[in-house]
């Protein structure tokens, strides 16, 4: 068993620790929930139970699709042991339909099924508001290598596929996501989390949405839609 050791981090919906093992880290998820930049701030009940479950069923699964992650293993209710990796600050976006920022950057109308899908980066910093960048601005200011980016995009592409296939028969839509990745050795993990919290999943026959939409748009029932994605994903996995 390891040690919990110093609090190395803490954002707006977990915490990591350091462990006695240099090459492990400690996850705590919390239940708060922030949007809009944490200009919104609430607590979603049990969010940090079921983002813990939920990121590690997916990883799981993805990890036993050649998708190298950070996830070793889940170690209490909300609680998992990672690699220690070092967060590579993009944020890597995959859309299949139009949602969220594209619809209104672009003048889409949300739900418009997008003719192929898209890759976006974000600068992940707080005090920019993580704005949008590209490879030239990703190489600019050596946030990742070339060859890191070309990594990063190829996980991305495989994961949508992956993760879009997984979740159909669970009549989820895989709307858009994001992912972050870590280095680890100077190998590139996916790391962070996989949720409703950095994922929209719609009802495949209502359209309903299931994740952080109902705690952003103020449209209630936000805990049941993240308890029924959890109930879907397990049942996928047996
Ligand atoms: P967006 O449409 O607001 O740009 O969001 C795209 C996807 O990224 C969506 O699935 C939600 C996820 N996301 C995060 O995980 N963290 C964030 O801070 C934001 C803005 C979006």
């Amino acid at each position: 068993m390891l040690i919990k050791g110093e609090l190395l981090y803490e954002g707006k919906a977990k915490k990591v620790y350091r462990t006695d093992d240099p090459d492990c880290y400690l996850v705590e998820f919390k239940d708060d929930a922030t949007a809009f930049d944490g200009l919104k701030k609430g607590t979603i009940a049990r969010k940090g139970e079921i983002n813990t479950r939920l990121s590690a069923l997916l990883f799981t699964m993805l990890a036993g699709q050649d998708i190298p992650t950070h996830f070793i293993e889940q170690t209490g209710p909300r609680e998992m042991l990672v690699k220690a990796v070092k967060i590579i600050p993009v944020e890597v976006v995959a859309r299949n339909i139009a949602a969220g920022s594209l619809a209104k950057r672009l003048g889409l109308e949300e739900g418009t099924v997008l003719k192929r899908p898209v890759l976006e980066f974000y600068y992940k910093s707080d005090e920019l508001h993580d704005p949008m960048i590209n490879n030239y601005h990703i190489a600019a200011l050596e946030l990742a290598t070339a060859t890191q980016i070309k990594e990063m995009e190829s996980y991305a592409w495989k994961v949508n596929e992956l993760l879009t296939g997984f979740l159909q028969p669970a009549n989820l839509v895989l709307v858009d996501f994001k992912l972050e990745f870590g280095l680890y050795h100077d190998r590139v993990l996916l790391a962070d989390e996989i949720s409703p919290d950095t994922c929209r999943f719609w009802d495949s026959s209502s359209g309903e949405k299931l994740d952080k939409d109902r705690f952003r748009r103020d449209l209630g029932g936000v805990e049941d839609a993240y308890e029924e994605v959890l109930r879907r994903v397990e049942s996928l996995c047996g």
